[in-house]
């Protein structure tokens, strides 16, 4: 009855709730039943964004979804752990079974425990529609209770908000406890440990390879990468479109620091967060134009997909008069702020620049030999040159 459920609301167009629910009625379904099939097709057209095709058919629970890794994040972890050598790993916290799933498709056993009986039966069911229950035993059980005797790896993705859906920052505050989770590869030597991408990279467990990653300009999710399994110290992992790029270093090294240039780099946030500003202008030849600031100034364009390019027009007045009158001499009426090391109010300087011009600029409030600045840019795109995406919410305006 679920299934003729699902499958009469999958039918129904997206948009109008209340007409969806009476239409199911009228079919027959009883409002229960009505009323949870919608909710699991709205989810399920929610998440193709994060798995594709497989949302189709896919089971999830509204803070199931929003937990999950993205499909080809998982995709790419599981294969780094079965290239690793890894045949058995145990997934502490499975959720919705996002990476169960990834590391199974990737030929792995895996067995996949959550504390909510609802995150796990939605795994349960998610391995079962994409054919995988052969490889994958789902139970719903505390992490810290499982004995990781038959497993030579593990995959621990703590949650990471209250019960009320808040994030949390403090890893102290994560569940299952941070002391465990840091713990696990003293006792599993290939652990891998998804993280919040804020987190400090103090906070690492020794030895192990930090990695950032980001999906078209937006950084998801950081990992550590436990004791065989670490490769580099620091790693910066950028899914773009299609593309997936990885730049790695030290997380320790500082760039340069010169004049500003005729060109001007805003590094991917997983660039920023792994710390790796500095093996980033080394590959375009950068220097800083503060040592604090990661805008990464170059003489020329150089392609490169670990940064979006600006040309450097000008340098403008600071002060908020002078701006608006060197922008409004220039016409300017849609403004795009981008900002690094600047504490001014994005929002509050545009409405008090009261631009009114035809032309489009770009603007960047930053700091140059530790004193304040604005670029005048200009973004540039040429023949493959940063396929970088742009900033969610820097559009002009
Ligand atoms: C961030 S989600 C995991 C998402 C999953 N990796 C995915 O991509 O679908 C964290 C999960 O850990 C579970 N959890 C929290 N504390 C736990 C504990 N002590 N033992 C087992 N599971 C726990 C939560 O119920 C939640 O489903």
């Amino acid at each position: 009855m679920l299934e003729q459920a699902l499958q009469a609301a999958a039918a129904l167009p997206d948009g109008d709730p209340l007409a969806a629910a009476s239409a199911l009625r009228a079919a027959g379904f009883p409002p229960d039943l009505a009323a949870a099939a919608l909710t699991q097709v709205a989810l399920r057209r929610k998440a193709a964004a994060k798995f594709g095709a497989d949302a189709a058919v896919m089971h999830f629970t509204r803070a199931g979804l929003e937990q999950a890794t993205r499909g080809p994040v998982a995709a790419r972890r599981a294969a780094r752990l079965a290239a690793a050598g890894a045949t058995h790993v145990a997934d502490l916290g499975c959720g919705i079974g996002a990476d169960t799933v990834a590391f199974a498709r990737a030929g792995l056993r895996v067995h996949a425990v959550d504390a909510s009986a609802e995150a796990a039966a939605a795994a349960d069911a998610n391995v079962r529609a994409l054919g995988l229950a052969d490889r994958v035993h789902v139970e719903t059980r505390d992490a810290t209770d499982v004995a990781l005797d038959e497993v030579d790896a593990v995959f621990c993705d703590p949650a990471r908000r209250t019960s009320g859906g808040r994030r949390v920052f403090d890893p102290r505050a994560y569940s299952p406890p941070w002391d465990f989770v840091v713990g696990l590869a003293a006792r599993v030597p290939m652990t891998v440990l998804k993280l919040a991408p804020g987190i400090d990279h103090a906070l690492l467990p020794p030895g192990a390879e930090g990695e950032w990653v980001s999906v078209d300009g937006d950084v998801v999710e950081a990992a550590a990468w436990c004791g065989p399994l670490a490769t580099a110290p620091r790693r910066a992992t950028l899914f773009q479109g299609a593309e997936v790029v990885s730049l790695t270093g030290t997380g320790l090294a500082s760039a340069p620091v010169g004049p500003v240039g005729n060109f001007v780099y805003d590094p991917d946030g997983a660039v920023v967060r792994s710390h790796l500003v500095a093996e980033f202008a080394a590959t375009v030849d950068g220097t800083l134009a503060d040592p604090t600031i990661a805008y990464v100034h170059t003489a020329s364009a150089v392609p490169s997909p670990y940064g979006r390019c600006y040309q450097v027009l000008d340098q403008l007045p600071v002060a908020v008069k002078r701006l608006r009158g060197a922008l409004r001499s220039l016409d300017v009426g849609s403004l795009t702020i981008l900002k690094r090391g600047s504490a001014l109010d994005v929002e509050e300087l545009r409405r008090s620049l009261r631009l009114s011009g035809t032309r489009a600029a770009v603007i960047a409030l930053t700091r140059v030999a530790g004193a304040p600045a604005v670029l005048l840019l200009d973004r540039v795109t040429g023949a493959g040159l940063s396929t970088a995406a742009d900033p969610a919410g820097a559009a002009g305006r």
